[in-house]
């Protein structure tokens, strides 16, 4: 029996914008996690357990496209095995469509658990590229963010189609992930932001640079030793998501609460319209601000430090 896990992730600054060629910056969470077991199985095909979804079927059978389904068959084929005598049961405490990166982590806990089982030490890059492409057929044009900062389990300035760089994290820092409770595909307001850019490229180019430039400025920040200048930058991203049209009123009323509450700034985080926020916080405003975003309907507030 063979075991491998995956954190979830934030991006902290930047979704959206990472699509059209801006920089982002995301980080692992490992509050949050998916794990893949791969044990041996007397039988001619692969039987692949979603536990959390108590759904058991067969690789022979499933179909094409299902994510379980396709990240097991292109690693088995990468790592030139056959498709059987094996299975692969998955769970996952990473909320699906909440902008944590669930599928890449799914993804990339089942290439790691299966290379691990059958000897094979696959690079963090063949891995990522592996959860890519299960990606690839879900969101239709995914950045590559998400499977890159799962992979590498690092936090990373990433650039689509130039790869990444590790974020050199000076000074530890606190933020508070909100759960809107409300899954929102990631496909949805990528497609919806394609069209508003098709309707008038040169307004949304405009946003996107604004989110290159906080983006910019929040890394020099957190590489500088300067992580409380994050809360203001955040809320300015915020105010750039909003103008694009992927923020929601759920998204937004978490915000207002964290602010209130004292946070220094907050913005939603990954694809939006419902999902997770994220929110700057310190020792001093942790406690006020976790209740006032439960009070304002949070599913789930988990306190991660960025180090
Ligand atoms: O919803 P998430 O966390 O998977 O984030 C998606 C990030 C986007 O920039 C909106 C899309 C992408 O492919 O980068």
């Amino acid at each position: 029996m063979t075991t491998a896990n995956a954190p979830g992730k934030i991006i902290l600054f930047g979704e959206h914008a990472v699509v059209y060629g801006r920089p982002a910056l995301a980080v692992p969470i490992h509050a949050v996690q998916a794990t893949a077991t791969v044990t041996d199985l007397a039988e001619a095909d692969v039987r692949i357990r979603a536990l959390d979804l108590r759904r058991t079927f067969k690789l022979s059978q499933a179909d094409a496209n299902d994510p379980l389904a396709l990240i097991v068959r292109l690693t088995l084929e990468r790592l030139n095995v056959p498709k059987e005598g094996l299975e692969v049961a998955v769970t996952s405490t990473i909320p699906i469509a909440g902008g944590l990166g669930s599928g890449a982590a799914v993804s990339v806990a089942v290439a790691r658990a299966l290379a691990r089982h059958v000897g094979v030490d696959l690079a963090a890059a063949e891995i990522s590229a592996l959860a890519y492409e299960v990606d690839r057929v879900h969101h239709g044009t995914p950045s590559g963010i998400d499977n890159t900062v799962i992979a590498h389990d690092k936090a990373i300035i990433f650039r689509k189609g130039q790869g990444w760089e590790a974020l050199d994290i000076t000074k530890p820092f606190l933020i508070a992930i909100a759960d809107t409770g409300i899954a929102s595909p990631t496909r949805v307001t990528v497609a919806d932001v394609r069209t508003g850019w098709e309707k008038d490229r040169e307004r949304m180019e405009k946003h996107f640079d604004a989110i290159e430039e906080i983006v910019g400025r929040a890394r020099e920040a957190i590489e500088g030793g300067e992580p409380e200048r994050l809360g203001e930058l955040m809320s300015k991203n915020q105010g750039e998501l909003e103008a694009i049209g992927v923020s929601a009123e759920s998204n937004e009323r978490l915000i207002r609460a964290a602010r209130a509450a004292g946070a220094a700034g907050a913005k939603l985080s990954g694809g939006g319209r419902g999902g997770n926020i994220i929110t700057l916080i310190d020792a001093l405003t942790r406690e006020r601000v976790t209740t006032a975003l439960q009070a304002a309907g949070a599913k789930r507030v988990i306190v991660a430090e960025i180090k």
